[in-house]
C-alpha cells in the first residue's frame, strides 16, 4: 500500500511517501519551516505545501509533538495554545483534500522503531523516549503500544523531566555531555522505577551522537539502544498509522 507520512515539528514539517516494506521513505523528503507562531491555521497550509509538492493522493498520517485522541488536539506543551481542543485531523484532512490520521510524535516514532528499527522483534516492555525539543514516549507491550503515554513531563526533582534532560535544555543551558548524561540517567531511573521496561531506545536527533552520551549512562538495569531510524522515524510512523487507519476502515 502507497502511504505518505508528515511530521510536524517545532522547527520543521516534513514529510514523503513511505514504504511499509522497507520502512524507508521512496523519495527524498520535503521540509519547511514550521511558521511562527504554529497556529492550526498556519500548519495546516503547510501540510498541503508538502503534500502538493509530491502530486500526493491517497491516505497520509501525521505527526503531532502533543496529545492526540480521536483526531482532536488535546495538549500543546512546545507549540501554539491554540491546538488545544483542535479537531485537528479533520482541519488536515479539509485543508489537504484527503484523509489524514493523527498521533503523537513518539508514538509515530516507536511505531517505526518497533516494526523497522531498533524495538524490532523486541518483546516485553519497551520504551522509546525521543529527546528533542521536548521529551517524548512510547510505551510497549509484547509490540503493542499504550498512546499518549507524555513521560516527558514526570516531575523529576521538582522539575518537569523536558525541563532538565532534553536537547533543547543541553544547548540552553551550554551543558557538557557528562552534565547532561546524569540529568539523562536521573530520568532513565525514574522511568525504570516506574516501569521496569526490558529496553530503552533513544531517539531524536540526539540519538546520531549516541556514542557521546550513552556510554556515560550507568546503573540502569534495562538495555539502552539508540533510535535506529533517526530523522524519518516520524515519517514512517505517520505514514504506518495512514496504513492501519485504512485497514480498519474497509474491516469496519
Ligand atoms: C509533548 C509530547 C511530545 C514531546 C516530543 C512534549 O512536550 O507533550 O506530546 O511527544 O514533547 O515532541
Amino acid at each position: 500500500m502507497s502511504v505518505f507520512g508528515v511530521d510536524i515539528g517545532g522547527s520543521g514539517i516534513k514529510g514523503a511517501p513511505v514504504d511499509l516494506d522497507r520502512g524507508d521513505l521512496t523519495e527524498e523528503r520535503c521540509k519547511v519551516l514550521t511558521p511562527h507562531p504554529a497556529t492550526p491555521d498556519a500548519v495546516a497550509d503547510c501540510v498541503k505545501e508538502v503534500v502538493t509538492h509530491f502530486g500526493w493522493q491517497g491516505p497520509i498520517g501525521a505527526t503531532f509533538p502533543g496529545v492526540v485522541t480521536h483526531g482532536v488536539t488535546r495538549t500543546a506543551a512546545n507549540v501554539d495554545k491554540g491546538w488545544i481542543g483542535t479537531d485537528a485531523a479533520g482541519l488536515l484532512s479539509e485543508r489537504v483534500g484527503l484523509p489524514v490520521t493523527l498521533l503523537n510524535d513518539a508514538d509515530a516514532a516507536g511505531m517505526a522503531e518497533m516494526a523497522y528499527g531498533a524495538g524490532r522483534g523486541r518483546s516485553g516492555t519497551v520504551i522509546v523516549l525521543t529527546l528533542g525539543t521536548g521529551i517524548g514516549s512510547a510505551v510497549f507491550v509484547d509490540g503493542k503500544l499504550l498512546p499518549n503515554t507524555e513521560l516527558g513531563h514526570l516531575e523529576l526533582h521538582g522539575h518537569e523531566a523536558e525541563k532538565r534532560a532534553s536537547t533543547k535544555v543541553k544547548e540552553d543551558e551550554e551543558l557538557s555531555w557528562e552534565h547532561w548524561a546524569r540529568r539523562v540517567t536521573k530520568y532513565l531511573a525514574h522511568v525504570e522505577m516506574l516501569f521496569s521496561p526490558e529496553l530503552f531506545v533513544i531517539g531524536g536527533g540526539v540519538s546520531r551522537k549516541a556514542d557521546k552520551f550513552l556510554p556515560l549512562i550507568e546503573g540502569i538495569q534495562a538495555e539502552i539502544v539508540p533510535a535506529a531510524l533517526q530523522n524519518n522515524a516520524g515519517i514512517v510512523g505517520a505514514g504506518m498509522a495512514a496504513a492501519a487507519a485504512v485497514t480498519t476502515t474497509a474491516a469496519g
